[in-house]
């Protein structure tokens, strides 16, 4: 079934970050939806290895979306079947990927440059699934080819259920200003759809501002994420109460060593190595940190990381005694 987005603050799906143990971490700090990260259909119909494992979630992340991407109708039919037969709460289809060789090929942004086979690949999704699809792409090509609004249109009349509109071009990656006006121009040409707004979102205060000013249903959250796990809540209170606090030093740690437990569970020493790109957010803020996370970046096992983290939590407990 879709969520409802209603006022929602959802984690964005994003590749070699948005794994299981992350997550499951977003989803218990607050994040209301969470989502994969993009898999290739030609992985799934070729029923390769890597792409297979991304279908897997825990129950306790839903509600959670499969999200796909590629340009060719066929493996886009085979794959909503594949991942329907996984009972995800939804599939959403990636039309925003930036990177060359997948926009070369005519998939992920290059859709921006040709909306009838964005709305060819969106319905061989929907034709072969009765699960609810969703979609997510950018404004535009670039600043001479803003298509959203048309975009939003068109997926609206064929049955998509939901958008993320990244409000950057493709030009831009995915740095820089995000322009988020778009969702406002979107919701005033009578699209009634969802509108999530993605992009440069950092701050619960950003959030505020956003749901303020600009009218989406949600709002998807990706690098500030990464950045401060605990923003889903925060932006939650700070809605709700004008304030918020931030976390304490052992609700940082703990939630670290849980992550790098979950990490090493279903990755064995590799999740060690993963969970490296996380060290400076859950560390953020801890002056002169950057010998300890140096030190962190070398060691590659399990209960030395976990000995490490805890040195940390001794440390820095007495600075701040
Ligand atoms: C490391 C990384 C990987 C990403 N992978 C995906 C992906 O798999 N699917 C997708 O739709 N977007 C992907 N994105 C884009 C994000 O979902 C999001 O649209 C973008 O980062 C803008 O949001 P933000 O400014 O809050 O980060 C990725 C972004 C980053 C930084």
């Amino acid at each position: 079934m879709l969520p409802d987005f209603k006022n929602k603050i959802v984690l964005a799906p994003m590749e070699d970050v948005t794994e299981p143990p992350f997550r499951l971490i977003c989803k218990r700090l607050g994040a209301d939806v969470v989502y994969t990260e993009f898999i290739s259909v030609e992985g799934l119909v070729r029923n390769a290895k890597k792409a297979r494992e991304k279908l897997f979630f825990y129950e306790e992340e839903r509600p959670i979306a499969i999200q796909i991407y590629g340009g060719i109708e066929e493996s886009m039919a085979e794959s909503a079947k594949i991942c329907e037969s996984v009972n995800p709460d939804f599939i959403d289809i990636n039309c925003g990927c930036w990177v060359k060789n997948v926009v070369a090929r005519g998939e992920g942004a290059g859709l921006l440059r040709d909306l009838p086979k964005m709305q060819r690949i969106a319905e061989s999704v929907m034709n072969n699934t009765s699960l609810p699809v969703t979609l997510k792409t950018r404004l535009g090509w670039d600043e001479n080819s803003i298509v959203i609004v048309d975009a939003a249109k068109m997926l609206e009349k064929i049955g998509i259920q939901a958008l993320t509109v990244h409000c950057r071009l493709r030009t831009q990656g995915n740095k820089g200003d995000a322009d988020w006006s778009w969702i406002k121009k979107i919701k005033d040409a009578g699209v009634k759809i969802p509108i999530i707004l993605n992009g440069n979102i950092k701050t619960p205060e950003d959030v505020k501002f956003a749901f303020d000013n600009y009218e989406p249903d949600a709002i998807m959250i990706g690098q500030g994420a990464i950045q401060n796990l605990w923003i889903f809540s925060q932006a939650k209170e700070y809605l709700a109460k004008g304030s918020y606090a931030e976390p304490t030093l052992d609700e940082k740690l703990d939630i670290c060593i849980e992550h790098l437990k979950l990490n090493h569970k279903s990755k064995g020493d590799h999740g060690i190595l993963e969970i490296r790109k996380f060290y400076s957010g859950y560390l953020k803020g801890l002056a002169n940190v950057s010998k300890f996370r140096m030190e962190l970046m070398k060691i590659i096992e399990l209960d030395a990381v976990i000995d490490k983290l805890e040195e940390i939590r001794v440390y820095y407990s007495k600075e701040m005694a």
